[in-house]
């Protein structure tokens, strides 16, 4: 029976473990986007997991969903993301980025531009991050058709500055209500044009944005996340069985390094899922607002169901070890929600292995 201390082969990458540390927004860049000596901190501490997703990336400024997150648009901050891969690697991890564009879900005091989306339509009753604090979401500018096609390539051109700061591979963020999974809504997504429409229209932004990125830094160091049914940040699909399988019928002849799937739908559809993608199957049993963490158990409840790799995210938070942890039945710390966003140094980097 496979194990989460089997090794694995992820496209060419030889895993140790088959334990993933989940993308998490951690809200401690430097000005301008830049990552930290911290954030190389926090990422090496964590470096024993199979393989690191980053927080999630903006690919350009608009892009960009909170204040003090990190981009990879601009030759500086492909230069500062060096020391976070170089440690990374120096400790004998694999990183990947997550490549994150928050479309409609974003502010124009945190970008000082009006986000975009699909349509013009905000997401209702929903509060975003801007500088000042929490504030109702914005009704966001439509995309030109013209538009959506340079949106989609911005994350190939920061794929390959993700390359170029020494990543391993990247994954996009087509999870959570962000803009690949506003073009996958029903209800964010109102276009007439050729991205919108029905479910070939509506994957149509996801699969061009993916195969941008394939073209840019090879298919095997590309990989994506999806929230199937989810409905965060009010972004509703529709026909989730139907909208998934056709997604991931159009990926598959690809050679995608993986799928991560986020636990958001029911098990038969999850497992049906499984079935329709014969490649690496990432999947995070839990949801952003599940109240429990993900947790051994559930991870080898989801190895069972055929999943090659699960995801932790806020196990990670307080247990940089948490693999050895795992492994020997350790405690594992329980982290409150304050240290989540922001807050430097204390609650991000101030955690340590456990002391026997
Ligand atoms: C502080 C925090 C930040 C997060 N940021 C991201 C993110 O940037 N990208 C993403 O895809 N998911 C993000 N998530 C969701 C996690 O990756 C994960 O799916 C979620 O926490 C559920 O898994 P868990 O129970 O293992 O924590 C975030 C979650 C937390 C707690």
């Amino acid at each position: 029976m496979t194990t989460l201390f089997d090794d694995y082969e992820l496209a060419g990458i030889r895993l140790p473990n088959r334990i993933v540390m989940a993308p998490m927004t951690r809200v401690r860049s430097g000005a301008e986007g830049l990552a930290t000596p911290s954030m190389a901190a926090y990422y090496a501490q964590r470096a024993s997991a199979g393989l690191l997703i980053s927080e999630g990336i903006q690919p350009n400024l608009v892009g960009q969903s909170n204040p003090l997150t990190p981009g990879l648009y601009t030759e500086q901050q492909t230069e500062s993301w060096r020391q976070v891969t170089a440690a990374v690697h120096a400790n004998g991890g694999r990183i990947f980025a997550q490549l994150m564009h928050g479309g409609r879900i974003s502010h124009p005091d945190t970008t000082g531009l009006q986000p975009v989306g699909p349509s013009a339509v905000a997401a209702r009753d929903v509060m975003v991050f801007s500088p000042t604090g929490p504030q109702p979401a914005p009704v966001p500018r439509e995309l030109s058709t013209e538009e959506v096609g340079e949106q989609a390539k911005s994350y190939a051109d920061a794929a390959v500055n993700a390359i170029a700061a020494g990543f391993d591979g990247v994954e996009l963020h087509g999870a959570n209500g962000y803009l690949i999974a506003q073009f996958l809504s029903s209800n964010a997504n109102l276009r007439s044009d050729r991205y919108g429409g029905d479910i070939a229209g509506r994957i149509c932004f996801a699969v061009e944005a993916v195969k941008g990125a394939v073209a840019a830094i090879g298919a095997d160091k590309v990989g994506i996340r999806l929230s199937p049914g989810a409905g965060i940040w009010d972004a509703i699909d529709q026909d989730v069985p139907e909208l998934y399988g056709a997604l991931l019928a159009e990926l598959a002849p690809l050679g995608l390094a993986y799928v991560h799937l986020e636990a958001t739908t029911d098990e038969d559809t999850l497992v049906g899922l499984r079935r329709a993608w014969s490649g690496t199957l990432i999947v995070n049993p839990s949801d952003p607002n599940a109240p429990v963490p993900t947790d051994r158990a559930a991870a080898e409840h989801w190895l069972s169901l055929g999943a090659d790799l699960i995801s932790f995210g806020r196990a990670f938070i307080g247990n940089p070890d948490l693999v050895e942890r795992l492994r020997a039945g350790l405690p594992i710390q329980e982290v409150g929600r304050e240290v989540y966003f922001g807050g430097g140094d204390q609650g991000y980097i101030t955690y340590t292995s456990h002391q026997y």
